[in-house]
């Protein structure tokens, strides 16, 4: 006997054990299985949005869906969705029978460019993208998230607007994005893309946000739509004509970028977030960069001898930058006064620069806004700041005062004035009148000012000048043209150069045209840790 009976029990219990293990294992997985099946069913039919009928219209526009756009956007195989089973709420209209599991909003967050960002894409497949109470509530998420985590946020916008169905609910649910949209300015970067219709109150979500990027064709903003402009105001007009792509690139100044179709868009928001940081308290990325002869020769043949003959200032910006770096943004709006990013020896900067191949690179209102919008956003986010200065002064006239020149251009001082970040200003010829104060001048707080030799740096321009202030003289000569020409000559040689104002110091340095790279290079180092803070204010009341 001994011990075998004892053994056998235990061979037979354990044999019985591993046959019920196994028989709950198989049911189990059996169980899970079908659970699976729910889960993979459920998200396929979320992948679907509203349905293959409606992907193929969406197509049929030459627009991607919603997830199309994010596999686009994001680095392969980083995007990690959240609420992709959300459903609305609403019982009106029948509602409560068309359900969409993600109810025309696809958020979540992935990368670009292997840092993090927040994302969400609206499915116009879905009750035709429309904000529900649900719809808000996932961009709202998102938005949280970003903020909580320091990282930006793009909206892929395609939607019909508030969810017509839902009544109040919906209007709610855009002031609380607009709400957040407000705390987040100048916190993250936020990126508003917009690739479908954009109508009604719903353009005041990105246009609060720090830069609109628009398709050509296929995407629209207004905040009333061609009907009710034509029984309101009796105009015909489309809706292209009235909020695309090219009306607010040109003549608005609301969108940024006018992208030539939905992959160039996707393309310039990667491209716009690799010069800014992540937030507010970081710095932009770096890039390598590889030390070469930074001597720029084309820069001295580059003014002409004619004072008041133009050229074109993204030459003088594509020398002094890393090659190919240049990233302009509002290229078509206001083209007197240039702005974008670009990179000099590997660091992100923002570059501002009076373009006399435009209106002679005057400044009026809509360059103002436009440069002082681009200023502020450089300042929020850390990206130091150049300035090319050839201006000659304000354009006068009626249509600009009675539209509040002194209001828009002092927003471009302001922006200037309150900037913190390093500033350089390099001034290649005009700088006349206030707009010598405006342009990043040492008075308003620029940390170095450098001339070349071309540069004028006066009240106004010569001949004005000797008009005004040799009047009697020129009136009472025998030759009044003669006397003009002399007296005008008498004022350029005294003013028309940059030596007086470098006697002062208001010039740090009268520059060869060839060593402005370099002189740039040295004094953006030298300004790397630069600190200054503002006096203590609760905001400060920029002329809006
Ligand atoms: C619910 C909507 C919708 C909306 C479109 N759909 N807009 N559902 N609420 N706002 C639905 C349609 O019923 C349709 O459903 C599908 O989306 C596609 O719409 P279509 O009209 O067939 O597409 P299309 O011809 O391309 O025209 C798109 C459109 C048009 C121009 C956006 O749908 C439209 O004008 N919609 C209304 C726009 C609007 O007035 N919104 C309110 C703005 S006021 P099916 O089932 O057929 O696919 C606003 C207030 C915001 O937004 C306030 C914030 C302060």
């Amino acid at each position: 006997m001994g011990i075998w009976p004892q053994y056998s029990t235990i061979v037979a219990l354990t044999v019985a054990y591993c046959a019920l293990f196994r028989f709950f294992a198989v049911t189990a997985k059996k169980l899970m299985d079908k659970k699976l099946d729910i889960l993979r069913s459920k998200i396929e039919e979320a992948q679907k949005g509203g349905g293959d009928k409606r992907i193929e219209s969406q197509h049929k526009k030459g627009k991607l869906t919603a997830r199309e756009r994010l596999h686009f956007l994001l680095d392969e195989g980083s995007f990690e969705e959240i609420g992709m089973l959300v459903t609305h709420r609403a019982v009106d209209f029948g509602l409560e029978k068309e359900l969409y599991l993600g109810d025309g909003v696809v958020t979540g967050y992935g990368t670009i460019n292997d840092r993090l960002v927040y994302v969400f894409s609206q499915d116009f497949t879905v009750f035709g993208g429309s904000l529900s109470e649900t719809h808000a509530e996932k961009i709202c998420r998102i938005m949280d998230l970003a903020m909580e985590n320091g990282a930006p946020v793009i909206g892929l916008n395609d939607s019909g607007g508030a969810r017509i169905q839902e009544g109040v609910v919906s209007l709610g649910g855009y002031a609380d994005i607009f709400y957040r949209n407000t705390l987040a300015s100048g916190v993250i970067p936020q990126i508003s893309a917009i690739m479908g219709p954009c109508a009604g109150g719903a353009v005041y979500s990105p246009a609060i946000t720090d830069f609109i990027l628009m398709v050509e064709n296929t995407s629209y903003m207004f905040v009333t739509g061609p009907n009710v402009v034509k029984t309101v105001t009796h105009e015909e007009v489309t809706s292209e004509e009235l909020g695309g792509a090219s009306t607010h690139s040109t003549k608005s100044g609301v969108t940024h970028f006018a992208c030539a179709n939905e992959i160039e868009c996707i393309n310039n928001i990667k491209q716009l977030l690799s010069y800014v940081p992540s937030n507010c308290e970081d710095t932009p990325p770096h890039v390598e960069y590889t030390p070469a002869n930074e001597k720029r020769p084309k820069l001295n043949t580059i003014i002409p001898q004619n004072p008041n003959q133009p050229y074109d200032i993204r030459e003088v910006i594509e020398e002094v930058i890393d090659t190919e770096s240049f990233f302009e943004v509002h290229k078509a709006f206001a083209e007197n006064i240039v702005v974008g990013f670009a990179r000099i020896g590997g660091r992100s900067i923002g570059i501002i620069a009076n373009q006399p191949a435009h209106l002679a690179g005057v400044l009026d209102i809509h360059a103002s806004t436009k440069a002082a919008r681009f200023v502020r956003f450089c300042d929020s986010f850390n990206v130091p700041i150049l300035v090319f200065e050839d201006v000659p002064g304000f354009l006068p006239g009626t249509d600009q005062e009675w539209n509040a020149i002194i209001t828009n251009g002092a927003k471009l001082l302001y922006a200037f004035s309150e900037a913190t970040v390093p500033r350089i200003t390099v001034i290649t010829r005009k700088a006349y009148g206030g707009a010598y104060d405006v342009m990043n001048s040492k008075h308003i707080g620029a940390d170095m000012n450098f001339a070349w030799p071309s540069a004028e740096i006066a009240v106004m321009g010569a001949k004005g000048a000797a008009e005004i202030i040799f009047k009697k003289e020129i009136a009472s000569a025998k030759d009044p043209a003669a006397k003009l020409s002399e007296k005008e000559k008498e004022y350029t040689d005294l003013f028309a150069n940059p030596y007086k104002a470098a006697a002062r110091g208001y010039v740090d340095e009268v520059i060869n045209p060839e060593e402005t790279r370099i002189k740039l290079m040295k004094a953006f180092t030298m300004l790397e840790n630069k600190a200054v803070k503002l006096p203590r204010k609760k905001h400060g009341n920029i002329p809006l």
